[in-house]
């Protein structure tokens, strides 16, 4: 028997062929070009570090947040995933240029899908330098930043809070980034922030923990 077997045929249910060790089956291959489908913007998704020098839109801002922490479902249920539907983040705008917004933070309110006003001016510059002088931060029109409230996560789970946390930071934050390339847009991750320098950059709550920063903006390459 040839150690590369076609798959049995899903229909049938039942294998044809009794594996062996070292055997490999051949998956079928996603259509990754196709625009408009899940395979084609996770064939796209690269951490882009470079910006255009143009606005975003409140469109483009409103669809990255509702990726990333919209209501989807009855009782609030979100588009990430929660361990005990607790949903311990909050996402916090901080729009640089984002056209009908003025320049600010803005917290983001998945239940009524809107952006409650926090705080004015152009933090760039303090996230720049809080970001350990990331140059992508500077140069994106458009950031969020994932918190965390972790004391109701702590009560349920204990020990295990902090990861389920971080766990759901990532789902949260891969589908920002995939709503980006939907968009058409870039975006990247960030992880690499000092946690008090950011807190003089974006006035999210004393009780609230910084945990990912998340950047989006038109793809570019500066100056051109
Ligand atoms: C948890 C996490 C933190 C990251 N933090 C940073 C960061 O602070 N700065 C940066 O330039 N890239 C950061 N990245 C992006 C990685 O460098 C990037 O994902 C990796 O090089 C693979 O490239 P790709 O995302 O284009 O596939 C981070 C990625 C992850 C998953």
């Amino acid at each position: 028997m040839s150690s590369r077997t076609k798959p049995a045929s899903l229909s049938a249910n039942v294998p044809v062929w009794v594996p062996q060790p070292g055997n490999r089956v051949v998956l079928a291959v996603p259509d990754t070009g196709e625009a408009g489908t899940l395979s084609g913007a996770l064939t796209r998704r690269r951490s882009i570090r470079e910006y255009q020098d143009k606005p975003l839109s409140l469109e483009h801002v409103s669809r990255l947040l509702w990726a990333a922490q919209g209501v989807t479902g009855v009782g609030g249920l979100r588009t990430a995933p929660s361990a005990g539907a607790i949903y311990p983040l909050k996402a916090y705008l901080i729009a640089s240029q984002v056209s009908g917004l003025t320049p600010g933070i803005y917290r983001f309110e998945p239940d009524t899908n809107e952006l409650a006003f926090v705080q004015k001016g152009d933090r760039r510059r303090l996230l720049f330098q809080s970001a350990m002088g990331q140059e992508c931060v500077k140069m994106s029109p458009a950031a969020v930043l994932l918190v965390s409230w972790n004391k109701r996560m702590q009560g349920e789970f204990g020990d295990h809070a902090e990861k389920l946390i971080l766990i759901e930071c990532g789902h949260a934050a891969q589908n920002f980034l995939l709503e980006a390339v939907s968009l058409g847009l870039g975006g990247i991750g960030l992880a690499k922030f000092d946690a008090d320098a950011i807190r003089t950059a974006v006035a999210f709550r004393t009780d609230e923990e910084p945990r990912y920063l998340l950047l989006a903006g038109h793809p570019g390459i500066p100056g051109k």
